[in-house]
């Protein structure tokens, strides 16, 4: 039995990032293999390590909850949860922090970029000690597999840094998770700049979001950077267009060198024309069923309910292990 743990903050406009990135996956995961233990969760401990509008970010975790259903992580199959409602997430954090170094924390890059951002006065705690929850997130439940995107790599490393150092004083308590990555979704690059990744942080043309209007999708698209000579093609020397291919690719369901030989004589915007119709025709379709789902509130409180019973049981098992070993009373 492999268990697969993974989380999504509830802190803005999801992103086709996001969706190609980690959600899809995580769905398709789900049904793949049948004998995994899937727990997914909407981190808005995390989030708040950015300042949150209260009002928002309570509708934004329902609204999380939803777009997971709605891309089809079925909660008969994963366990969905909210991280806030399960203390066990907070008090591994406080245990784990006395397991790594602040030299270790202030060597992570989402630090180094958010904190540049926010200047010495939004320099918080939390936001330094962000990948320590997040290290306690999957410590809890055992977790061998983590899918996330590129930019999670270096927090998933020092989760496994952190339960080594753990074990190696107490001995086996934590299982070493490993992240697994998608060969081509695990970086999806920014529209206007394909050196960056997409982000809901950036300026509003260098990302889809999930709840764009079409027409909005179209003229993204359009407007998407390219690169210098006019074929398309994938390629380390192609940023842009390889760029676009992944997410044609993953719309249309064909491969790459599928995609390379049917656009062999078409030009560029003929190609961002067709990326712009597709993508805003299954967003549409997508967000029809969100807006259907998202409308049930009693059972998306089922679910989470479900979830976070399920979820809370092995967590605080785990917690009362970790408590015993340190003796903690
Ligand atoms: P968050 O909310 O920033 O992003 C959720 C997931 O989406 C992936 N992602 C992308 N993948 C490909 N291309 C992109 N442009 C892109 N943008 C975002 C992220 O890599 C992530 O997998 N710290 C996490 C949340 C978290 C977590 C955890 C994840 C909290 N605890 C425990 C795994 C395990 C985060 O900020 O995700």
């Amino acid at each position: 039995m492999k268990r697969v743990v993974s989380g999504i903050k509830p802190s803005g406009d999801l992103t086709l990032g996001n969706y190609l990135g980690a959600m899809k996956r995580w769905a398709e995961s789900q049904n793949k293999d049948k004998d995994s233990e899937n727990f997914f969760f909407i981190a808005n401990l995390h989030a708040i390590t950015v300042k949150q509008d209260p009002e928002q970010l309570k509708k934004r975790t329902l609204d999380v909850v939803a777009w997971l259903l709605t891309v089809g992580v079925d909660p008969n199959k994963s366990v969905i949860f909210i991280q806030s409602m399960i203390p066990a997430h907070s008090e591994i954090c406080w245990i784990l922090n006395n397991y790594v170094t602040m030299g270790e924390l202030g060597k992570m890059t989402q630090f180094k970029d958010k904190s540049l951002k926010s200047g010495k006065e939004g320099q918080f705690v939390g936001l330094y000690d962000y990948p320590v929850l997040m290290a306690g997130d999957v410590l809890l439940y055992d977790a061998d597999e983590i899918p996330v995107g590129v930019d999670q790599v270096q927090h998933v490393e020092l989760c496994r840094i952190i339960a080594q150092r753990f074990n190696n004083t107490h001995g086996e308590t934590f299982k070493l998770p490993k992240a697994t990555l998608s060969d081509k979704t695990a970086k999806i690059m920014s529209l206007n700049d394909p050196s960056k990744k997409m982000s809901k942080s950036d300026t509003e043309d260098s990302f889809i979001g999930l709840d764009d209007t079409p027409e909005k999708i179209i003229r993204k698209f359009k407007r998407a950077v390219t690169d210098s000579d006019n074929l398309i093609r994938y390629g380390k020397d192609k940023p842009a267009i390889s760029n676009l291919l992944v997410i044609l690719s993953e719309f249309k369901e064909k491969s790459i060198p599928e995609l390379e030989k049917e656009y062999e004589n078409a030009g560029y915007g003929q190609f961002k024309k067709d990326i712009g119709e597709i993508v805003a025709g299954n967003l549409d379709k997508l967000q029809k069923t969100f807006r259907e789902v998202r409308k049930d509130e009693e059972r998306l409180n089922n679910i989470i309910s479900e979830g976070n019973r399920k979820a809370g049981t092995l967590a605080d098992e785990k917690v009362s292990i970790v408590k015993n070993k340190l003796g903690l009373i």
